[in-house]
């Protein structure tokens, strides 16, 4: 059984709540927020305030994913706004295990993502310290972009060094996820579906939720 997380990025952002209140009555499980510094990532997209905003709209999960250089700078601020998790990207972050408890001694979660081209071995002494652990499935930057299919082999290895390790922290796959590959990364033992595109742009909102949580309750 796996989680979904819809990402706002494709969302209408002037009907944000709106959009939230779709997904979340078609059951969501969680609300994915992508957050993007214009360095790190091309692309610059939501502050603190806007979480802040949606959490007074929304009961869902508040999954931060971090697309940001120099994270700890801010990661207050989005702990205040309402995160109930936060994602680093290791590429960004040369004191992971400093970054992560900086997390978690607030008394959320964290995850660490990594790129489609970043070796799972950064992950490997920091696995018993994490809730989370995000593959990225596209180079992140935009919603909308395919799905690289190299990255279920890399699933399937973090899976198995979760496994070895003993430890129950989620496995989250982000970028290019409809149907098809929804499906994909569930049978490589992902647990949590990230979608934005697939969900906010299709005509019918709330059907495709009820899609791609059909698919993640399959299996696992
Ligand atoms: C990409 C973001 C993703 C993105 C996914 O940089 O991290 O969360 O919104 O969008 P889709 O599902 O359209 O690939
Ligand atoms: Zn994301």
């Amino acid at each position: 059984m796996a989680l979904l997380a819809p990402s706002i990025l494709s969302a209408n952002f002037a009907n944000l709540a709106e959009d939230v209140h779709k997904v979340e009555n078609a059951g969501a499980d969680w609300l994915h927020i992508d957050v993007m510094d214009g360095h790190f990532v091309p692309n610059i997209t939501i502050g603190p305030q806007i979480v802040a905003d949606i959490k007074q709209e929304t009961k869902l999960f508040m999954d931060v994913h971090l697309m940001i250089e120099r994270p700890e700078n801010i990661i207050p601020a989005f702990i205040k706004a309402g995160a109930d998790l936060i994602t680093v990207h290791a590429e960004v972050c040369p004191h992971l295990h400093r970054i992560i408890y900086m997390i978690k001694d607030a008394g959320i979660k964290a995850g660490v993502a990594l790129n489609p081209g970043t070796p799972v071995s950064v992950v490997e002494n920091v696995l018993s310290d994490l809730d989370l652990i995000l593959a990225m499935s596209v180079n992140p930057g935009f919603g909308g972009q395919s799905f690289i299919s190299s990255v279920t082999g890399k699933i399937a290895s973090l899976k198995a060094m979760l496994d070895r390790s003993g430890s129950s922290a989620y496995l989250q796959v982000d970028g290019g996820i409809n149907a098809d590959t929804g499906q994909e990364v569930v049978n490589a033992g992902a647990n949590v579906l990230v979608a934005g595109s697939y969900i906010f742009k299709a005509a019918d909102i709330g059907q495709a939720v009820k899609k791609l949580k059909h698919i993640s309750a399959q299996n696992n």
